[in-house]
């Protein structure tokens, strides 16, 4: 049987990295992980004891398509308690993950061919997505002085149908302020082309809050999940906010496309919006753990790093070292014992000569791993 053309996405190579990682540590090895993009933290207990309580009385069955009302309307206030934004929750939809928001938005913004400009580096997903769905990705070559996010210059006259931005973004950890994101706003109207802000790691910012779309335009799609600030991966939820005329469309096309997002999940985050306690520890953790990494990386000998507002991810340009990252990974993991993602991920072009390298994990996992790198590096020195 034949396969579409338009299924032929690229793998994730991190995942190549983590098997390798999973083979070391059956071999007995022990692997400190900053290769991995997720919380080492579960989902607040609050957020379990909501749902352990739900479980024995209430059957699960679907839910509407557009999420459970409460936690349509605990969202909606979210953007009131973090930015001021008086948003009416009718525009709040839920979604299955921010996986599952672009699903939503890619169908119901764009028809087979349409361009989609997407930053680079950026979140790999993005593309991959884009060209499963008969849509074309158009790689926006990021500059290190832009702090790797698109400017408008970087798409004037593309003809493009869509710009998707993320701030903080993935894999730098860099943000767009007022300004920046404004001005991507306003180039993107001028071409007719859709806005739609990446906003999961919104929540996890270290020196100035970060920039919602909605602050400066409802013509926008904002995509945002429970998966990083919120520590719940793997329950699947996230949400979408969409203009008011844009609702029953994407309504109709969730209804069809999944049903609903997953019941429990939707219980478990209504409940995890009010475990601030837990989850702003955890955020202190990473910017524990990111004061580490800035001052240990450069002293390691990964000095050509764009330090990040946000997220929990360092990008480090290497390009004085490899235009192998995907070879400079495996040498890393296993001569260190430290897993790292290579930046071909991230940029098909440019990311040969850059990794990208997590702290989600733990302060002592941290510091573990910046010890052995800076024992590598010194010993590759010679
Ligand atoms: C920028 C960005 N967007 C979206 C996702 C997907 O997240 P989820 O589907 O778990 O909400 C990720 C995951 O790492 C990401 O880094």
């Amino acid at each position: 049987m034949r396969n579409s053309s338009r299924s032929q996405v690229d793998p994730f190579i991190v995942m190549d990295v983590m098997e390798a990682a999973r083979r070391a540590e059956s071999e007995g090895r022990r692997i400190i992980h900053m290769e991995v993009g997720q919380p080492g933290t579960g989902a607040p207990r609050g957020a379990i004891d909501a749902l352990e309580g739900r479980l024995r009385e209430d059957p699960l069955g679907y839910t509407v398509a557009l999420g459970l009302p409460a936690l349509r309307a605990r969202i909606a206030r979210l953007y009131g308690e973090w930015y001021d934004v008086d948003l009416n929750p009718e525009r709040v939809i839920v979604t299955s993950g921010s996986s599952g928001a672009f699903l939503l938005a890619f169908t119901a913004l764009f028809d087979s061919g349409d361009r989609v400009g997407i930053g680079a580096p950026g979140y790999p997903s993005y593309r991959q997505i884009l060209k499963s769905l008969g849509l074309v990705p158009v790689d926006l070559p990021t500059a290190a002085e832009n702090r790797y996010q698109p400017v408008p210059a970087d798409f004037a006259d593309m003809d493009l149908a869509g710009l998707m931005v993320a701030s903080p973004a993935n894999p730098t950890g860099t943000m767009l302020d007022h300004a920046a994101m404004s001005a991507l706003i306003g180039a993107a109207r001028e071409q007719d082309a859709s806005f739609i802000s990446d906003e999961i790691y919104h929540g996890l910012e270290y020196e100035a809050k970060a920039v919602t779309a909605l602050e400066l335009s409802d013509d926008v799609y904002v995509i945002n999940s429970f998966s990083k600030y919120f520590s719940m991966t793997g329950w699947r939820v996230g949400w979408m906010v969409v203009p008011e005329d844009h609702v029953r469309v994407i309504e109709r096309i969730a209804q069809n496309m999944f049903i609903c997002p997953p019941h429990a999940s939707q219980v478990a985050a209504l409940a995890s919006m009010d475990c601030e306690a837990e989850t702003q520890a955890n955020l202190e953790v990473y910017r524990t753990n990111r004061a580490l990494m800035l001052e240990g990386l450069p002293k390691a000998g990964f000095t050509r790093i764009a330090p990040p507002d946000g997220a929990f991810y360092v990008y480090a340009d290497v390009s004085d070292l490899t235009d192998d990252s995907r070879a400079f990974a495996a040498e890393i993991l296993d001569k260190a014992g430290v897993a790292v993602t290579p930046g071909l991920d991230f940029d098909p072009e440019r990311g040969g000569g850059t990794l990208r390298f997590s702290y989600a994990r733990s302060t002592a996992d941290i510091e573990e791993g910046l010890e052995r790198l800076a024992a590598f590096m010194a010993a590759r020195a010679g």
